[in-house]
């Protein structure tokens, strides 16, 4: 008895669930209170260390994607292998680059786009899975230097069967001296 049952989840035979839609006034006060919603308050010190952090993101052009203060564009970039159509340049604002990361969830699934979307890099300290199929557990190994590399195990998502996988793409800065990668990661869990 008593309040919400929070881990209830969609009932499958619901006719709203199966193809249904929802009324627009139920789904604009739903996206109301999504938007609602406060992030938890970030518990990470600006210190020294993650404003030499700020110097290493804005020195190595991370804000021409992550632009502050959303810490994105809000900019399509296509997955490697997709032509973009002529009349989405017009409708959309579409990055002239891929960032290389593997295209299979964008381009072979049923609600692929050809597109991702940059991320917004804020309160990354408090979530983790990392990239569009979330293969990386933690901000190091996004920025771990042997994740492009064959013999790689990703930490996060692995494809089935895969003793090894290559996590391909965002090759950003994969090069950058111990000190400067941990001010970078130190930085970012500031926003
Ligand atoms: C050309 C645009 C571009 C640049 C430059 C860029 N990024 Fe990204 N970033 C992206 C895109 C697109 C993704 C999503 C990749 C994916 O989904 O696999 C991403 C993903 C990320 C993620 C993972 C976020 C998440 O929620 O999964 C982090 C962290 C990140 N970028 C940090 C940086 C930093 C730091 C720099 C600078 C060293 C940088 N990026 C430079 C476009 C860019």
């Amino acid at each position: 008895m008593g309040g919400p049952d929070f881990n209830k989840l969609p009932d499958p035979s619901d006719p709203v669930t199966v193809g249904g839609r929802y009324s627009d006034e139920q789904l604009y006060a739903l996206a109301l209170y999504v938007y609602s919603l406060k992030p938890p308050p970030n518990p990470n010190q600006f210190d020294k260390i993650a404003a030499h952090g700020k110097q290493v993101f804005e020195s190595q052009g991370c804000p021409a994607c992550h632009t502050p203060p959303l810490y994105t564009s809000n900019k399509l970039t296509p997955a490697e292998g997709f032509k973009v159509p002529a009349d989405h340049l017009a409708k959309y604002d579409i990055l002239p680059m891929s960032v290389g990361t593997d295209p299979g969830l964008t381009l072979s699934t049923k609600r692929g786009t050809g597109y991702y979307k940059v991320p917004s890099l804020k309160g990354i300290w408090y979530r983790s899975m990392f990239g569009h199929s979330s293969v990386c557990a933690t901000l190091e190994d996004w920025f771990d230097p042997n994740r492009v590399k064959d013999d790689y195990l990703p930490t996060g998502y692995k494809p089935y069967d895969a003793k090894t996988y290559a996590v391909k793409g965002h090759p950003f800065r994969l090069n950058l001296s111990d000190e400067d990668r941990n001010a970078l990661i130190t930085f970012l869990r500031t926003l």
